[in-house]
């Protein structure tokens, strides 16, 4: 079995470069098989999760070439493609169903294996079929894949979402701009990664309005075209090399980023008492004393992420005084306190609250990481415990974070990919 080794020692210092947002490239590879021809993506993070997308995208036909030297991805799809994804997929990478709003789109079909729950909470997909429906799609599921179908082709229609799903408002966004008319679309997401996907959209031939709002006004487009696009920066990651330099007292100066984008967690940040500098797109996070711990309650952007949550408890498991963690979005995310509590830290939860007492010290422990956000958090805890940690089940980790044992290294951390 592969695991993290983790010896907690002292402040992490220097440099690291943020890669592109890995839940904005895996929907611009999506959306990339809404046009025929050659589409490329630049600032592209090489993590697992591209790979798996990469692989989807072959099975429906296009060709995917990844240039990890370059950060850089190639996409030719052909002019008829398939429209079935495969549960061996679906079921590794829950992300593949931003293909759906795609496919429908292009081919008026899309057969996609359910992806049921996972470990951070049981998902709904209700929002996204809403959305198709009153774009003229039918949805039905059969032995255990959706099956929707626009026979008469896609329909622009006014939709107002039921909660901002990210994933939702992504696939209603998709199959609107290839409708015929106009649509309107209320209450949708406005995450960055969201407008990065409108954007090249937009640069793909789509009429979209009112980008970065929670009201997009759609005008149906025949056709969209191939485009060349750069990634919005991975503003979780950035976050997450921050909460690493304040919660070891160290200094790190993070490259790539778009600060602009992280502005609630940046303020949170500096009530740790960390200081951060931001210019242009670096930021520079520096600590020279224990953190003070912080009440963060997640929500969608522009509200604090819940992808930075365990983070957080993380750094509060070892701060100053108490803090109370509220999460709004994914109920069982909360798994991860349990694991933490290995190495000593004090996490009581209520429902979807979690009252963290910030401890002196925590202890090296085996641990497991139940997602991607948990395995870098309990890494991040690893630094500031005595001894060792093992983090186990390292392949969600290598989902989202690119090259980060490296990373790691170059700032200081002992950290090594063992197996045990
Ligand atoms: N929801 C429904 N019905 C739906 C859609 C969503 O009930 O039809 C619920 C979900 O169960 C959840 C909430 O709405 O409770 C928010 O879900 P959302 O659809 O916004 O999330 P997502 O699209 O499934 C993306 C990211 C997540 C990130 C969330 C929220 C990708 C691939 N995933 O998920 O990223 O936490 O948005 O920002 O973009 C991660 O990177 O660690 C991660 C989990």
């Amino acid at each position: 079995m592969e695991a993290f080794k983790v010896i907690g020692n002292g402040p992490l210092k220097g440099e690291v470069r943020v890669p592109g947002a890995k839940n904005s490239v895996l929907k611009l590879m999506a959306a990339a098989i809404m046009a025929e021809g050659k589409t490329t993506l630049t600032n592209v993070p090489d993590i697992l999760d591209v790979e798996i997308m990469a692989e989807l995208l072959r099975r429906l036909g296009c060709e995917v070439t990844h240039e990890t030297k370059t950060s850089t991805v190639t996409i030719t799809v052909p002019k008829v493609i398939g429209h079935k994804a495969d549960y061996d997929l679906v079921r590794k990478m829950r992300a593949s169903i931003s293909v759906l709003g795609p496919l429908v789109a292009r081919c008026g079909e899309a057969d996609i294996a359910m992806p049921g729950g996972d470990a951070i909470g049981s998902r709904g997909l209700d929002i996204h079929m809403q959305g198709l429906e009153k774009l003229g799609c039918h949805v039905h599921s059969e032995h255990g894949y959706l099956i929707v179908r626009a026979e008469n082709g896609l329909a622009g229609a006014n939709i107002a979402l039921d909660f901002p799903s990210v994933g939702a408002t992504e696939n209603v966004v998709m199959a609107a701009v290839l409708a015929k008319g106009n649509s309107t679309i209320d209450n949708v997401a406005r995450e960055p990664e969201i407008v990065d996907l409108c954007q090249m959209l937009v640069a793909m031939g789509a009429k979209i309005k009112g980008i970065g709002t929670s009201v997009l006004e759609i005008i149906g487009v025949p056709k969209l075209n191939p485009t060349n696009h750069n990634v919005v920066p991975d503003r979780i990651v950035a976050g997450t090399w921050a909460i690493a330099a304040i919660m070891t007292q160290g200094d790190i100066t993070i490259h790539g980023v778009k600060p602009s984008d992280m502005e609630l967690v940046l303020e949170k940040l500096r009530d740790t008492g960390a200081e951060i500098k931001s210019v242009e797109d670096r930021l520079n996070v520096s600590m020279n004393k224990k953190p003070k711990a912080v009440d963060i309650v997640t929500l969608p952007y522009p509200g604090f992420p819940t992808d930075l949550q365990p983070q957080m408890i993380a750094l509060n498991s070892i701060a100053e005084g108490s803090a109370m963690v509220t999460e709004n979005l994914f109920e069982a995310r909360f798994r991860f306190v349990n694991e933490l509590a290995r190495l000593g830290a004090d996490g009581k939860i209520n429902g979807h609250h979690c009252l963290v007492k910030g401890k002196n010290k925590l202890s090296g422990a085996p641990v497991e990481a139940t997602d991607v956000r948990a395995g870098a958090s309990l890494v991040l805890a690893g630094l500031v415990a005595d001894e060792v940690t093992y983090v186990t089940e390292v392949h969600h980790v290598d989902r989202g974070y690119d090259n980060f044992v490296e990373n790691l290294t170059n700032l200081g951390a002992k950290v090594e990919r063992v197996n045990i």
